[in-house]
């Protein structure tokens, strides 16, 4: 099949998230399965940087956004060790910036044009295709305007006339919202500026109209897709999703094997694997000297790398932080966000020698506190999927996390009695829940190092690699082209 990708971020070009992991992962096991897979995504000054050996696809391209007509370049890549093709749209006002969202916190005033320009800018090159598009799988709200495009736009290339759409949300709290006064640039009919088009609550919502008009939905956990459906986690869109129900899948994300494998991963001193844990210690010592701890292998060591946002919880941890600290035990925290609560955790940091925040996006670190934590804790008020508890459990790490999304679809509570499950979870989201959750996986820890060992093995021997996940997008990429549309939560 010809698949066309469409996302604001994918690793190793662009990354702010799980986003970007996600689309690079899912593109590259595709082309694997032998599929023709392209991805569009903007240039930013952090992609430029790379120095890629792009060639030109388009010079001087007219983009019409409405009653605009903006110029870019397109510029293809192609991705010689997985045979990806990469097409970056070259638009330096909207791209050439230091981020790719926000500065300081603040979004950029003109993200809702940079967008809707990205979708015509996407839909407009495709008439340089020699080839008709098969399947086009846009990825949030930054892509949302594309199957409206599709489907009700004015022109729409013959390269796309069997194109079917699907539209993947990985994280509702994000929609897109911007104000009507946007609308002229989308090129979509006038009518669809009300409730049964984009409106909500006034704004121009652009994941709603990646919701109404693609051919399918799909969001990163089954648990997700339920969640989504209800007032509490649906961010006002629940009603919307649960109407569109019978177009709705929750695929689990998997993780990248040739990426994360605590048996090859570069970023580390030492290598190990689930027959042999033995190098992991090696792995914790050379973690606590990073970070000043007495190299004590005795000593739990807890990891947590996050963005720093509500979302994830972290107002709730510093809040308990003091108390937690007061035990015999070891945290490091890597990760950016909210200000306010990295300088709750910075002052924590300062007055606490058994705890260090470190405030920066550092992969090679990232690799690090996987691999030389006992426990990883992801404390996310809600989450939609997830990586790093993956990434926790491939790397004989035992997570704690909240028992929502993709985090309760992916660990399960450990029994003392038969030995199964690969970590703890808790709910309801509280910093008493969360407490003693870490204190089941402390005590654990402590006190039967033969239980420890053997749930640690049980999540390294789990399979969470997209090697395993990435037919259940193939079928239903299939099932769509051949008009057979899958039903609710395959
Ligand atoms: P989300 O996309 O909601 O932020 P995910 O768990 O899906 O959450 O993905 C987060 C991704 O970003 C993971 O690959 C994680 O390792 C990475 N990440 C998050 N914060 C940092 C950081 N400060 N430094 C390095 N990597 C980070
Ligand atoms: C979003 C979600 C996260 C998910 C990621 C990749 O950022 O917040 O849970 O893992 O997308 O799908």
């Amino acid at each position: 099949m010809h698949i066309l990708t469409v996302s604001s971020e994918a690793y190793p070009y662009s990354k702010t998230g799980g986003l970007a992991d996600m689309v690079g992962d899912l593109s590259r096991h595709l082309a694997k399965l032998g599929h023709d897979v392209r991805v569009v995504l903007p240039y930013y000054r952090c992609t430029r940087e790379k120095n890629l050996d792009t060639e030109i696809h388009a010079e001087d391209f007219k983009v019409i956004c409405g009653d605009k007509t903006v110029t870019c370049r397109i510029l293809k890549f192609i991705e010689e060790s997985s045979s990806v093709r990469f097409y970056f749209v070259d638009q330096k006002g909207y791209f050439d910036r230091p981020e790719l969202y926000n500065e300081n916190n603040v979004d950029y005033p003109d993200n809702a044009e940079r967008f809707i320009f990205f979708c015509n800018a996407t839909v407009q090159m495709t008439k340089y295709f020699d080839f008709d598009v098969d399947i086009i799988h846009c990825h949030d709200w930054q892509t949302g305007l594309i199957p409206a495009l599709i489907k009700t736009g004015f022109s729409k290339p013959s390269t796309l006339k069997e194109a079917k759409t699907v539209f993947t949300i990985h994280n509702i709290g994000y929609q897109g919202n911007y104000a009507m006064s946007n609308f002229h640039l989308t090129g979509l009919p006038p009518d669809l500026a009300s409730t049964s088009g984009l409106e909500f609550y006034q704004n121009m919502s652009l994941i709603k109209s990646g919701i109404i008009f693609s051919d399918f939905l799909t969001t990163v956990s089954p648990r997700y897709a339920s969640e989504i459906q209800t007032p509490e986690l649906g961010f006002g869109l629940n009603s919307l999703i649960k109407e569109k129900r019978n177009k709705l899948a929750g695929i689990l994300n998997g993780i990248d094997d040739s990426h994360w494998n605590p048996m090859t991963d570069p970023f580390l001193c030492c290598h190990y694997g689930p027959e042999d844990l033995e190098e992991k210690t090696n792995c914790k010592k050379n973690l606590q000297n990073k970070m000043n701890f007495p190299p004590d292998p005795d000593i739990p060591l807890i990891g947590g790398i996050s963005r720093i946002a509500h979302q994830k919880g972290y107002d709730m941890v510093a809040s308990v932080l003091p108390g937690i600290l007061s035990n015999d035990l070891q945290m490091v925290i890597l990760g950016t966000g909210d200000p306010q609560i990295e300088n709750q955790l910075e002052n924590i940091s300062r007055r606490c020698h058994n705890f260090k925040f470190i405030k920066a996006f550092d992969e090679s670190l990232s690799h690090q506190i996987i691999a030389g934590c006992d426990i990883f804790m992801v404390p996310s008020r809600y989450e939609p999927c997830g990586l790093t508890q993956m990434f926790a459990l491939k790397y004989g790490t035992f997570p704690v996390v909240h028992a929502t999304g993709g985090l309760d679809d992916t660990v399960k509570n450990f029994d003392p009695v038969t030995g199964t499950g690969n970590g703890v979870k808790f709910t309801p989201f509280s910093d008493i829940e969360f407490t003693s959750a870490l204190v089941k996986a402390l005590t654990l820890f402590e006190r039967d190092k033969a239980l420890w060992k053997r749930v640690l093995k049980n999540g390294m021997l789990e399979n969470h690699s997209w090697e395993h996940r990435v037919i259940q997008y193939h079928n239903l990429y299939r099932d769509m082209t051949r008009n057979s549309l899958p039903c609710q939560n395959r």
